[in-house]
């Protein structure tokens, strides 16, 4: 049996997709059953790897999620519009969406789930946070039984990228941006990466996992670290702290409210998030009974991203394999925002 897939977008974490389906030392039996069916792109005149065959690639991509051939679309094209248009258009054409899409899922998830809710196939969305750290399935499915109390990170792997930089370098901030864009690390507009925008979509999204309900973009206290300089680096550094752009969401005194903000703040020496460097991103989870949990790896990148995309498409299928029928009538159970369990 072979699933073909759809990818909309061929950048760089399009193209990190496409080399892990690809790798001959890809172990996972069900990659063989995968096949790249159609990419979507904006422009066919850009040089393209070799491994794409041009046949397929196409600036077509609504002829992509209504191919009544395809079985899973794979979303990595960015932006809100019109990623959203042509997710809810995959789900209304049955098929199975994975995303790396923070913004459209921060901003559209609400209606991205109902549908895929009504049409009863899946969304799934590992690489929306934290790159290639898994922490979206592990919230929902292996923390389930806590109530969750705080959830702090570093979620920018770009700007935790340019603050190491600045501490142990002292290097300019626009040339080590540069270098983040040339790493592949930045969002198209980095400006969503600097002004602290990409932190607040995946806080939204974690702690709409976490809390249960939905947190909206406006209820998120956003300041980026475009002012941050070297100077006040050094001295945090010389009063035993470092600065980090933190994206915290925790409950309030009253229990009922939550507080969720992303700013840079002085994170002591001896925390545990004050040595997670480079594009490394961690995500400490504070519950009970649990206590506190961290997630660590790399937050962006073409690798590490596309491992969480793979991983989710693979999910789908396994599912795919499955006996369906009894689980007609149910809500997909994978799908983090709807099945949330900390309601
Ligand atoms: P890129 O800018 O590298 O690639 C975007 C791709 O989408 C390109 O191939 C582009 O086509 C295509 N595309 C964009 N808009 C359109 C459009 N309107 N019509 C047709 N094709 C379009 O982005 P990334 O790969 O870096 O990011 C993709 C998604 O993954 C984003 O949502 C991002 O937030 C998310 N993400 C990225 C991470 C990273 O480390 N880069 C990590 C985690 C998530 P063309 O090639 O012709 O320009
Ligand atoms: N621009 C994002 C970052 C990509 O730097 O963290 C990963 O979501």
């Amino acid at each position: 049996m072979a699933f073909k897939v759809g990818l909309l977008g061929l950048g760089t974490v399009g193209l990190g997709t496409v080399e892990i389906l690809g790798d001959p030392a890809q172990r996972h039996p069900l990659v063989q059953e995968l096949v790249i069916h159609k990419v979507g792109v904006r422009s066919l005149d850009k040089p393209r790897d070799p491994r794409i065959p041009k046949e397929i690639l196409t600036t077509d991509l609504e002829s992509i999620v209504t191919d009544p051939d395809i079985d899973i679309v794979i979303e990595v094209m960015g932006g809100l519009e019109p990623a959203r248009s042509l997710m809810l258009k995959a789900i209304q054409h049955k098929k199975h969406v994975v995303t790396a899409n923070k913004a459209a899922i921060a901003k559209f998830g609400d209606e991205i789930f109902t549908a895929a809710t009504e049409a009863g196939v899946h969304v799934l969305l590992e690489a929306a946070v934290g790159g290639g750290i898994p922490v979206i399935a592990p919230i929902k499915q292996s923390l389930c039984s806590n109530r969750i109390r705080t959830v702090t990170g570093i979620i920018n792997g770009t700007t935790n990228y340019i603050l190491t930089r600045m501490q142990l370098e002292g290097g300019d901030f626009a040339e080590i941006l540069a270098d983040a864009q040339k790493l592949g690390y930045a969002e198209a507009d980095p400006t969503a990466d600097v002004d602290g925008l990409d932190a607040a979509d995946k806080i939204a999204i974690l702690a709409s996992l976490a809390f249960g309900g939905r947190i909206k973009l406006p209820e998120v206290y956003c300041e980026g670290i475009r002012h941050v300089s070297a100077i006040e680096i050094g001295y945090a550094e010389k009063l035993g702290f470092v600065i980090k752009l933190l994206a915290i969401a925790k409950r309030k005194a009253s229990e009922e409210e939550l507080e969720v903000r992303v700013h840079p703040t002085l994170v002591p020496k001896a925390h545990p998030l004050a040595s997670v460097n480079d594009v490394y991103n961690a995500i400490l989870i504070e519950g009970d009974p649990v206590g506190q949990v961290m997630f660590f790896g790399r937050g962006a990148g073409a690798g590490p991203t596309a491992s969480a995309v793979v991983a989710d498409v693979l999910n789908i299928a396994a599912l795919l394999k499955t006996d369906l029928s009894e689980l007609a009538g149910q809500p997909p159970i994978l799908d983090p925002l709807i099945a949330c369990a900390h309601q």
